[in-house]
């Protein structure tokens, strides 16, 4: 199979973490005896800093030719604090959400029980946890209207009816293959466009008899993951209610280190970690690649039907976590000092896992 790739990766740790994405696809190609060819593109603070554009024209035309596009992160600290900046780098990722028509951002949360010690949550808790998140990507509060005056500051959360449709289908689809089961968040004791959600929901759902759907209010999903995190199953978010709560899933996983993500719509998708540019370790050679390098399995599944190959992939994660081998961030008690490894070495480990497989299958 020929597949073209673009890559870009971002700001902070994003080259670090993208640079075993593209090796460990590479090698995966070798194995199985596929042709995938890169190209890179800036996006970011990166591309503002060559450019001053945070999502270039050029860095567009390089995703709308891909096969599927492979994302480090984005953002830098010198936003943070002034704002001022009108120009900032999360306008490139979310502009280039909207020009590629991402509405599905999809987010598994799985529990590799290797890692159960690395949570901050109790073992029995979380050991058997399989969550997979619909978060709404291209509507709601980060694309609404928005105003600002010297005292006032508004922006708006909207919702269309077709842009819930479209996303609730892509979940209660999902959750055929599942445990039938869709938990839908919203906050409709407060927010009109909640209560549009909602409606909207409940009338998709009647397309899947199949499928029990559970209304919950955010504040109450919220505390319900933490506190039994197993009676979710999908869950279908609207934008900014799934940013959030995905990063509070990241840590019944154990870390955000870990957790991968796909965005699709109807043309090319976008595979990306979950976590951020993570500024205050960027160029340490610590940042764990394990998200990003799991984002590739999706790409590999989703993106082109490359289901063994994205069993692999995994499977080479799985080795290298059984074996004892960590990163910084999911390390704990009983880790073995020796086997807290840096970027590179735990890269070049899972690197080694999938060689090892390639002899096995021919
Ligand atoms: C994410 C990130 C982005 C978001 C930022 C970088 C704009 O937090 O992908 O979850 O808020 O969507
Ligand atoms: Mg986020």
């Amino acid at each position: 199979m020929n597949k073209k790739i673009t890559v870009l990766a971002g700001d902070g740790i994003g080259h670090e973490v993208t640079s075993w994405g593209v090796k460990i696809l590479e090698q995966i190609a070798d194995n199985f005896g596929h042709q995938f060819s890169f190209q890179n593109a800036l996006l970011g603070h990166s591309a503002i800093e060559a450019t001053g554009n945070p999502l270039p024209d050029e860095t567009l035309e390089k995703c709308l030719e891909a096969d599927a596009i492979l994302l480090g992160a984005v953002g830098h600290p010198k936003y943070d604090n002034d704002p001022s900046l009108k120009v900032r780098p999360e306008q490139g990722l979310l502009k280039l959400r909207k020009s590629l028509g991402l509405y599905t951002n999809i987010r598994p949360i799985e529990i590799f029980d290797e890692l159960a010690d690395a949570s901050s949550l109790k073992k029995e808790l979380i050991s058997g946890v399989d969550i997979l998140f619909f978060r709404e990507l291209t509507g709601g509060i980060y694309f609404g209207e928005r105003n600002r005056t010297e005292d006032i500051a508004t922006d708006s959360m909207t919702y269309s009816k077709m842009e819930v449709e479209r996303i609730a289908r892509r979940a209660f689809e999902a959750a055929m293959t599942r445990r039938k089961v869709v938990h839908s968040i919203d906050k409709a004791n407060v927010l009109d466009s909640s209560r549009l959600w909602r409606a909207t929901v409940n009338k998709i759902a009647k397309e899947y008899p199949a499928v029990e759907v559970i209304h919950m209010y955010i504040d109450n999903a919220a505390m319900q993951l933490i506190r039994y995190p197993k009676q979710f199953d999908v869950v279908l978010t609207g934008n900014m209610f799934g940013d959030i709560l995905t990063d509070e899933a990241s840590q019944i996983a154990g870390s955000l280190g870990m957790l991968a993500s796909a965005s699709i719509g109807d043309k090319v998708g976008l595979y990306e970690p979950i976590h951020g540019s993570a500024p205050d370790i960027a160029g340490q050679n610590i940042a764990n690649p394990m998200a990003t390098i799991l984002s590739t399995a999706l790409m590999l599944d989703i993106a082109f039907g490359l289901k063994e190959e994205s069993r692999t992939v995994v499977a080479a994660v799985v080795a290298v976590l059984k074996k004892g081998y960590r990163t910084q961030d999911i390390k704990d008690e009983q880790t073995d000092i020796d086997k807290i490894l840096q970027t590179d070495q735990i890269g070049q480990l899972i690197l080694d896992e999938i060689k090892a497989m390639k002899s096995v299958f021919s």
